[in-house]
C-alpha cells in the first residue's frame, strides 16, 4: 500500500463526518472529555475505536506489546496520572486479547533483543500463577489463559499506582476493568478480578 492512501481515505474520512455533522471538529478542536481511559495491545488487529465503536473524542488511548502497566514506565504512569486527575475519566479499561504475539514470546525461550526485557513482565505473571497454568496441559488453552491472566494482574498494576489509590480513597467516580478480546470472532469480555 502506498502512503497516499492513507491520505485519500483521511479525506474520505473527514468528509463523511463533516456531512454527517458539520461542526463536528469544530466542536471537539476545543476540548476532550472521554470517560473511557483505554490501555490496549499495540497489535494491528486490535484498535480501540473501532472495536466499541466510539469516535474521535471518546477514549483516551495508551497501547504497548501486551498492554502491560509497569510501575516503573513513566509513559502509561503519565497517561494514566493525566486521564484520572486532569481528564477525570470514569473508567479505566485494560484490554488483552486472546492470540496476543507478546504473550506467546513470552512463553518460549527464544531470544527477540531488546524486547526480551519487556516481555519479563510477561514471564513474572507467569511465575506468580505458575500452579494455576501448569494445570493445563493444552498449550492453546495455556496461551489463552495467559492472555486473561495478564490482564489480571495489570489491572491489579492500576490498582496499586498511588494516585489511582488516592484517587478512589477520595471517593472519585473511578473503575478499572479488565477485558479479553478475541481476534477470532471481534468480540470483548469481562474477565472478573476477585
Ligand atoms: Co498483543
Amino acid at each position: 500500500m502506498k502512503l497516499e492512501k492513507i491520505f485519500e481515505n483521511n479525506k474520505i474520512w473527514a468528509d463523511n463526518i463533516k456531512q454527517s455533522d458539520p461542526s463536528f471538529f469544530h466542536k471537539l478542536a476545543k476540548q476532550q472529555k472521554p470517560e473511557y481511559l483505554w490501555i490496549g495491545c499495540a497489535d494491528s488487529r486490535v484498535p480501540a475505536n473501532q472495536i466499541i465503536d466510539l469516535p474521535p473524542g471518546e477514549v483516551f488511548v495508551h497501547r504497548n506489546i501486551a498492554n502491560m502497566v509497569v510501575h516503573t514506565d513513566l509513559n502509561a504512569l503519565s497517561v494514566i496520572q493525566y486521564a484520572v486527575e486532569v481528564l477525570e475519566v470514569k473508567h479505566i479499561i485494560i484490554t488483552g486479547h486472546y492470540g496476543c504475539g507478546g504473550v506467546k514470546a513470552s512463553m518460549g525461550d527464544v531470544e527477540y533483543g531488546l524486547i526480551d526485557n519487556w516481555l519479563r513482565h510477561i514471564k513474572d505473571v507467569q511465575r506468580f500463577h505458575k500452579d494455576e497454568l501448569d494445570a493445563v496441559e493444552d498449550e492453546e488453552k495455556k496461551f489463552d489463559l495467559l492472555c486473561e491472566l495478564n490482564v489480571k494482574e495489570q489491572v491489579k498494576n492500576v490498582l496499586n499506582i498511588s494516585f489511582v489509590k488516592n484517587a478512589i480513597k477520595n471517593g472519585k467516580d473511578l473503575n478499572v476493568h479488565g477485558l479479553v478480546y478475541d481476534i477470532k470472532d471481534g468480540l470483548l469480555k469481562n474477565i472478573e478480578i476477585d
